[in-house]
């Protein structure tokens, strides 16, 4: 994106939006919390790469990359985790809340509504200097996990599961939301998973978190904002839209007609496609060989397959690269996760990068307030009500 024109604090950016709608290839504002090179398809936390992290790391060990900048000692992290561990349980409240939902409630709009309302009840609900928002940071990390779980049984009308102490975050969302303790490789796909999504630099959620802070409203507005745009297909919701594809195509040889007919009739099929990312998505690499591996421990290549072909049908009749949200649809099915949850599982991650951003926009704050560009008639008469 550093090829982009940067929006100047107080510039007139009349002329940068015309360069292209949905300020494509405008660079925003600062941060050192993620990179993205879209031409050669490189991510990185905190200047480490996307491919290393997937490979070697853990999810508690890049929520601390992402909210304290560096990577913790074996003791920071051994703290930061019963940090986290402390924070899950969320207040009484939420499950009343969540009980008053009809059962036909999307999932987002139930998570969405009770992060907001966590506000309400948090600890530091009144304090909103830098340590407090640190702590709202890190305990909405933590919570994330524990709502949607909630969320999922209530909505089936089951008991809600304590958080296990001694589980990993991904393991512990895991058991929360089935009541049963994961399989080694289902935590660690759910481990990577969750790595994977923490964070994308200017994606569309973290810009509406960055922009409702920079109005100095507090961490929760912030991050519901965030998870109010995460919904969107074009955004995070892609990954539940992927999954209805899949089941809509059926069997892989209907997938050739469904791409040709959906690309004559100039659908977007979901999953495909980036605004930045000119190659493939690195996200996409690691999520594409975990649904071949869970597809055959579960002895069920179905999903793998079929988004295999669709891939390379896209591929071949468009151009397109499968995004994060093309494979990640089949792991989510194939860690027993039901597909309208799919997104709400992104922000259990995604909560990490958002927070990280809030903090750093208030670190380093002014309001986010651009221009548009009018396109309205001018010097228009009133007409009095008695003369239209
Ligand atoms: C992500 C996305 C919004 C990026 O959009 P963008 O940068 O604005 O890209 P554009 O919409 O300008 O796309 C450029 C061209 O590719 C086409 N295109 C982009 N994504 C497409 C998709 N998923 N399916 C079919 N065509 C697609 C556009 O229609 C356009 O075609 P045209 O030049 O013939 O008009 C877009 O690719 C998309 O809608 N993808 C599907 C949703 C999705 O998976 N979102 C998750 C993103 S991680």
């Amino acid at each position: 994106m550093n090829n982009g024109s940067v929006i100047a604090a107080g510039y007139s950016m009349a002329d940068t939006v015309k360069q292209g709608a949905g300020l494509r290839n405008v660079v925003a504002g600062e941060s050192s919390i993620s990179s993205i090179d879209g031409e050669r398809g490189i991510l990185a936390y905190r200047g480490i790469d996307i491919h290393a992290l997937a490979e070697q790391s853990s999810f508690e060990e890049v929520v601390f990359l992402l909210l304290r900048d560096t990577l913790p000692t074996r003791a920071q992290l051994a703290a930061f985790t019963q940090e986290l561990v402390r924070e899950r349980p969320v207040p009484a409240q939420t499950l009343s809340l969540l009980r008053l939902f009809p059962p036909s409630t999307h999932p987002m709009t139930s998570l969405r509504s009770a992060v907001s309302a966590l506000g309400a009840f948090d600890p530091d609900a009144s304090d909103d200097t830098p340590p407090a928002n640190a702590r709202k940071a890190l305990r909405l990390t933590a919570q994330m996990a524990t709502v949607v779980a909630l969320v999922e049984r209530v909505r089936k009308g089951q008991e809600p599961i304590p958080p296990d102490p001694s589980l990993s975050h991904a393991a512990n969302f895991l058991y929360m939301l089935t009541g049963e303790r994961p399989r080694p490789e289902a935590e660690r796909a759910m481990d990577v998973a969750l790595i994977l999504h923490a964070d994308h630099e200017f994606n569309a959620s973290t810009f509406a978190a960055r922009v409702a802070a920079s109005t100095l409203a507090d961490v929760h507005g912030a991050i519901t904002a965030a998870l109010a745009t995460l919904k969107g297909p074009l955004h995070g919701g892609a990954n539940e839209a992927v999954m209805k594809t899949l089941q809509e195509i059926g069997p892989p040889e209907r997938a050739e007609g469904w791409v040709r007919e959906a690309l004559a009739a100039k659908k977007k099929i979901m999953g495909f496609g980036h605004a930045v990312y000119r190659t493939e998505d690195p996200r996409a690499t690691h999520l594409r060989r975990m649904s071949r591996q869970l597809g055959e421990a579960r002895g069920d290549r179905r999903w793998y397959e079929l988004s295999e072909r669709l891939e390379t049908l896209v591929r071949a009749q468009k151009g397109l690269n499968a995004n994060v949200d093309f494979y990640s649809a089949s792991v989510y099915h194939s860690l027993g996760i039901p597909t309208d949850l799919f997104t709400p599982v992104f922000a259990v991650s995604r909560v990490a990068g958002w927070t990280a951003h809030v903090l750093e926009q208030l670190g380093n704050n002014r309001l986010i307030r651009p221009e548009s560009e009018y396109t309205g008639p001018r010097d228009v008469a009133y007409v009095p009500m008695d003369q239209r």
